[in-house]
């Protein structure tokens, strides 16, 4: 089962990358094999995707499909409003100028330096501004990733290393809206690895570049918006972990929550929902039955008691609310209203009862210290 989590930082955007249904063989008649089955993801600007699995589950592949390198044969797959599935070769021409690629294989021009062969990258472009421009671009480009120094170099004088960043600099420096990157560390020790991806991540947060990262690079993860899991041609995890982190923690400072486990932590902060409710929303109305636990990601609201002039309290990011209902079984004892627009992260009660069933003690505790305070 995939999570399908709204993540308000990316959710009014439409998707850079939306792949739709999509199978994929290789080869004809006997030989003829399937790697990818049914395949659904979709990644939008800004945000971050790593794409883990074991070797041969279908990454690259999927990988060069989004990348235009390979024909879509079964299912839709757009990439920057372009219908790959029915795009015609000028069509692909237009979109790969728009598209970053960072490969395994670095295919670097042995005869070209490093800065030449990062030029690669511009000549396909439409409007590259003059010669003096490109050299001064792709100079930053290298300095970027750390090669600064080594600008004239040819690839046979450089380390593995060295060259998977001429690969990156190469993959970035025409500005792609939509950036992949297959094992993109690899080759990289762990202060340049993280050059590389903290550069990813300020393209991705201030210039919205949706990235697809394919990578058994566990030093990486934490840029990861979304970790997507392949086994065997098919996604079969697809979880926000910022967010999930950041619930979490938000939950586990909840008075309501101390001493609950991280791992339950983690569980009810991977079951929450996020929804937008526009200003003016009556989220809880006092007297009705409770039935949701809510965390406010941002906005503003104010917790009434019917009758009452004075507000009880107002709520602001990382409050929450909704709890005592669903634990005393009792109404709901105030109105909540939204006096901006909110986005809440919610938590039906059958998923609040689950995790709290399984730490039965747990539940006692948090009872005591919500009525005996
Ligand atoms: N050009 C090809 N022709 C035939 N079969 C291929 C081709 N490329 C890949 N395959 C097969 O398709 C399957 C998926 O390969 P793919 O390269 O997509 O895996 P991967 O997840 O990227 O693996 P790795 O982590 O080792 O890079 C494998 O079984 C592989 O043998
Ligand atoms: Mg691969």
């Amino acid at each position: 089962m995939l999570a399908t989590q709204y993540d308000p930082a990316f959710a009014h955007l439409a998707p850079a990358i939306a792949v739709d249904e999509v199978s994929h063989h290789y080869g004809t008649g006997e030989a003829r094999k399937q790697v990818l089955f049914d395949n659904r993801l979709a990644v939008r600007p800004g945000e971050i995707v790593i794409m883990t699995g074991q070797s041969g589950s279908g990454k690259t592949t999927l990988l060069t499909l989004v990348g235009t390198l390979r024909r879509v044969q079964e299912g839709k797959l757009t990439v920057l409003d372009c219908p790959l599935h029915q795009a015609s070769d000028r069509d692909l021409v237009q979109l790969r100028r728009r598209i970053g690629f960072i490969f395994q294989a670095h295919n670097l021009f042995s005869s070209l330096t490093a800065l030449e062969n990062v030029r690669m990258a511009l000549e396909l472009q439409p409007d590259r501004g003059s010669r003096r421009a490109q050299n001064r671009r792709c100079r930053e480009m290298l300095e970027a990733v750390g090669l600064g120094d080594r600008v004239h170099a040819k690839p046979s004088s450089l380390s593995g290393g060295q060259k998977q960043r001429i690969a990156v600099a190469r993959g970035l420096v025409h500005q792609p809206e939509v950036l992949l990157a297959d094992e993109p560390t690899a080759a990289l020790d762990e202060e340049s690895g993280r050059q590389v991806v903290s550069l990813f991540q300020r393209l991705a947060r201030e210039h919205r570049v949706a990235i697809v990262i394919v990578t058994h690079d566990n030093r990486i993860l934490d840029v990861a918006d979304r970790i997507v899991k392949m086994d065997f041609g098919r996604i079969t995890r697809d979880a926000r972990v910022g967010e999930a982190a950041r619930i979490g923690e938000m939950l586990s400072s909840c008075e309501v929550f101390r001493g609950v486990t991280v791992r339950t932590l983690t569980e009810l902060a991977e079951a929450m929902h996020a929804e937008l409710f526009p200003a003016g929303t009556r989220i809880i109305r006092q007297g009705e039955p409770g039935d949701r636990f809510y965390v406010v990601r941002n906005g503003q609201l104010t917790v009434r008691r019917e009758g009452e002039a004075n507000p009880l309290a107002r709520l602001g990011p990382d409050d929450f609310f909704g709890e005592a209902a669903l634990l005393t079984g009792q109404p709901r004892n105030a109105h909540v209203e939204a006096d901006t627009d909110v986005v809440l992260f919610s938590l039906d009660k059958a998923a609040f009862h689950r995790a709290m069933a399984e730490r039965a003690t747990i539940d006692e505790e948090v009872r005591s210290t919500l009525f005996n305070s």
